[in-house]
């Protein structure tokens, strides 16, 4: 029987094409998402990928959510926080609700979906837990206080539940892509998006699959000695 993966944010962007990844390397896939019915009937449409609707802010409604997918696919095996905004402004214009929203959605979120699968993967003896970052979590970026704290945070708990689940057979991993073109990015106004994709050495944005790759290799059983890592899939934008 094949694995269970949940990717949350899964219907846009890097989630969509992780879950399509994770798809063709065998794993029965689930994806979340939060907000746009229109482009998650559409995802499920095109690739047969089941989609869930709830907010990872939400910590009921990640416990109702991963009840009603392992109730329709089974256990999940494989989770990979992946849902993530951005209400970026400049910190002397940042108000209360962006930092919050951020903080809830980017930070919490990973708890959220984590704490309630954490059991069950400790009882099987078996998981993977892959958490997406961002280079502006290692160098920070003008305008993303909120963000980059946030995904900073995502490195910290990374680390620290790798320790715990290692003896559990469960291993814990973050991903740091740097700036992949995606609705989220092209959101970023064109002159600042110019500046930014002319620090990039590989001269290009990246594309969601680079990051896809990096998630079916954490996930396989081929990965099992790797835990606790970030991994950094920027272009070499930033060098850790
Ligand atoms: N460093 C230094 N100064 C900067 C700066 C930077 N990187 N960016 C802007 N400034 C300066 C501007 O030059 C301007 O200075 P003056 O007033 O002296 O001219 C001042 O800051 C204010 O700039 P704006 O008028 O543009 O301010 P704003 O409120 O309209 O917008 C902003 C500011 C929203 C932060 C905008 O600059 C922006 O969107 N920046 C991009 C932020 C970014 O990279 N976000 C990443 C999104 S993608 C993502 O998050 C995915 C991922 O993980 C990589």
């Amino acid at each position: 029987m094949s694995r269970v993966a949940l990717v949350t944010g899964g219907s846009r962007g890097i989630g969509a094409a992780i879950a399509k990844a994770l798809q063709a390397a065998g794993y029965t896939v689930a994806a979340n998402y939060a907000g746009n019915d229109e482009a998650a009937a559409k995802f499920t449409e095109e690739t047969g990928i089941k989609t869930y609707k709830w907010s990872v802010a939400d910590y009921d409604a990640c416990v109702e959510g991963i009840a009603k997918v392992e109730a329709e696919l089974g256990p999940i095996d494989v989770l990979v926080n992946n849902a993530g905004i951005t209400r970026d402004a400049p910190f002397h214009k940042m108000t209360r609700e962006q930092w919050q929203q951020v903080m809830d959605t980017n930070l919490s979120g990973v708890f959220n979906m984590t704490h309630p699968l954490w059991p069950g993967m400790r009882d099987r003896k078996f998981g993977r837990v892959i958490n997406i970052s961002s280079i502006n979590g290692q160098k920070g970026q003008f305008g993303q206080a909120n963000y980059s704290a946030a995904k900073a945070g995502d490195i910290g708990f990374t680390k620290a539940l790798a320790q715990e689940g290692a003896r559990a057979g469960i291993t814990v991993n973050v991903i740091c892509p740097g700036y992949v073109a995606t609705e989220m990015v092209m959101a970023v106004p064109e002159k600042v998006r110019e500046a930014i994709i002319a620090t990039i050495p590989v001269g290009r944005l990246g594309e969601p699959e680079d990051i896809a790759r990096c998630v079916v290799f954490l996930a396989s059983d081929d990965a099992g000695f790797v835990t606790g890592s970030t991994i950094t899939a920027n272009g070499g934008q930033y060098l850790t």
